[in-house]
């Protein structure tokens, strides 16, 4: 079976128990430099690290807020190029190579498709060439749509457009937002989709609603960023993510597990709650 590597590299990631994941996002810093609570990544990632499934960062961030004996798998960015002080955010290159990625022993490598944008064609030669390379090693590629300013056409025709390319051209999973019609999205992509948070929301609850009817629609799971760490209970958050994700809990139940987990957290000398 020549693809085993590929599939056990996604088996690490996505859980054979629950066919779910909970992906922490903590890739931002490659083009919005540091992120409000994503200063010190070591910080913002070590408290939530035994909570994810896979985390998603730079080789730069892995080097230096990783401890290589962490055992959680890795879902390594590879494109960038671009920064938010250019208008243009799509015009990303591949900036990792594959090897660099297997020495890391990368679980998965990561990049930003921008479709519909000035450096759409650049973007969707990557992907294919990524996974042809990707596919030669056994390591899966994760296609994340719509980003930055792209995030204006979050509209499920749009998405549904977006992650269908990045399914034909070759990704083994893609990334997209949640939307409404997101049905619509999942039915048209023929693989495993996760959901970002995107931008934080008022209150946790809504972040968990996101969660949810991603879930209930199709997703696979979430890869989520700011709406975990940007909370003001980050890991009781996350473990309410979890919750949904992996054990089906609806938005009541997972803000209970949210709420009665944040006062004993708080007490706890040492605790990642304080
Ligand atoms: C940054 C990304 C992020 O990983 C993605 O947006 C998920 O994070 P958040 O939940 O904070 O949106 O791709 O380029």
């Amino acid at each position: 079976m020549g693809d085993w590597g590929l599939k056990n590299r996604l088996a690490r990631m996505i859980k054979p128990s629950t066919g779910r994941s909970v992906m922490l996002a903590v890739d931002h810093g490659y083009f919005m430099g540091p992120t409000h609570r994503l200063e010190k990544p070591r910080e913002t990632i070590g408290p939530l690290l035994p909570y994810c499934d896979a985390i998603a960062l730079t080789r730069g961030v892995l080097r230096t807020s990783l401890d290589a004996t962490s055992e959680t798998p890795v879902i390594l960015r590879v494109s960038g190029g671009a920064s938010v002080l250019n208008e243009d955010l799509s015009n990303e290159d591949l900036t990792t190579s594959l090897e660099e990625a297997l020495r890391l022993n990368a679980s998965a490598v990561a990049l930003s498709v921008f479709i519909g944008s000035k450096h759409e064609h650049q973007s969707l030669v990557n992907l294919a060439k990524l996974v042809d390379e990707g596919e030669r090693y056994g390591m899966p590629v994760l296609a994340i749509t719509a980003v930055g300013k792209e995030l204006e056409k979050r509209d499920a025709r749009y998405l549904s457009l977006a992650c269908r390319i990045s399914a034909e051209l070759g990704a083994h999973v893609v990334k997209t937002y949640y939307c409404d019609g997101f049905e619509k999205v999942v039915e048209g992509c023929p693989v495993p989709i996760v959901v970002a948070g995107g931008p934080k929301f008022k209150t946790d609850r809504e972040a968990l609603e996101l969660v949810r009817s991603s879930i209930e629609l199709g997703a696979v799971g979430v890869d989520m960023g700011r709406n975990i760490w940007q909370s003001e209970h980050p890991v009781s958050m996350i473990r309410a993510v979890r919750a949904v994700v992996h054990e089906n809990a609806t938005v009541d139940q997972a803000v209970s597990l949210l709420e009665s987990s944040k006062l004993p957290a708080r007490k706890t000398p040492g605790s990642a709650e304080t």
